[in-house]
């Protein structure tokens, strides 16, 4: 599929992106995890782009966005987020994030509740690292300064995909692990260290009164269905759907299910607006 990849200055970061779709159209705006790219919603950006303004971008450090990545935190990421906003003329937007897309999500809504209309959270959580998962962060940095990222990545992708996945989806795995040796170790090292600095975000959920799903894949061991859950029962209104099939890369491994969910939700919120 030929899809439209473009580039923009964005407070002196050149911010690589995806967009299709017409402008006159909602606009749906897509943030992938750690460590990977815009092309992870490629799936998605297909089914969707004859009814939206569909738009993926690659965070800082990530994909073709370059950008130093010295100092990242969350605070920032999520500033990007909003000053890409203001440079492609995007005053509100759906937003669907996954995993660290979805810290970015959720922070946003957070700091700017009025320029979000609607949440997809995918392979998420709204929890802060515990203590070991902090120093597990550590260990990888150690290990990634000095042995490169070969051993990152092959390790990466037995925990992103499911079992099933591992063996039948080979093009998939193949190309995360790519995408993993494709990053600079700068970005995996300053990421890791704004991953692990983040903050919580569960105790503002309830604060939340837009349109929210909340997506997971069955098997996702990094954040696991039960956190999914506790990001439901804390965001009023919302909804979960479970990908079957699926590890953390629910969008990538099961896109068949991971579609119908959220043509569903959008179809949904759609209904909500032209009754309003
Ligand atoms: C991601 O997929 O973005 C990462 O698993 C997030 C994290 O490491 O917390």
């Amino acid at each position: 599929m030929k899809l439209t990849e473009k580039d923009i200055l964005v407070d002196g970061i050149n911010i690589s992106y995806i967009e299709e779709g017409e402008a006159e159209d909602a606009v749906i705006i897509f943030i992938h995890g750690f460590p990977f790219n815009k092309w992870t919603w490629e799936n998605q950006i297909g089914v969707l782009k004859e009814r939206y303004r569909v738009i993926a971008y690659d965070v800082r450090g990530h994909g073709e966005s370059i950008a130093t990545t010295a100092q990242m935190n969350l605070n920032q990421l999520t500033d990007d987020l909003f000053s890409f906003m203001d440079a492609i003329a995007v005053e509100s937007a759906i937003i669907c994030g996954l995993s660290m897309g979805g810290y970015i999500a959720l922070s946003a809504v957070i700091s700017q509740p009025a320029r979000i209309e609607a949440l997809i959270l995918c392979d998420t959580q709204c929890g802060a690292d515990s203590h070991q998962a902090k120093q597990k962060r550590m260990d990888v940095i150690d290990s990634v300064q000095k042995n490169g990222l070969t051993q990152y990545a092959h390790d990466s992708v037995q925990k992103l995909f499911c079992e099933a996945s591992l063996t039948e989806k080979s093009s998939e795995v193949s190309s995360i692990e790519q995408t993993i040796l494709h990053t600079s170790v700068e970005t995996i090292v300053n990421t890791l260290k704004a991953l692990a600095a983040r903050k919580e975000t569960c105790s503002s959920l309830h604060q939340i009164n837009i349109p929210v799903m909340i997506i997971v894949g069955e098997s996702d061991q990094i954040t696991p269905p039960e956190v999914s859950q506790k990001m439901q029962d804390l965001i009023t209104g919302s909804s979960l759907q479970v990908v079957e099939n699926a590890g953390h890369l629910s969008n990538l491994e099961n896109p068949a299910s991971f579609n119908g969910h959220l043509q569903d939700f959008l179809t949904s919120i759609q209904q909500i607006s032209t009754r309003l």
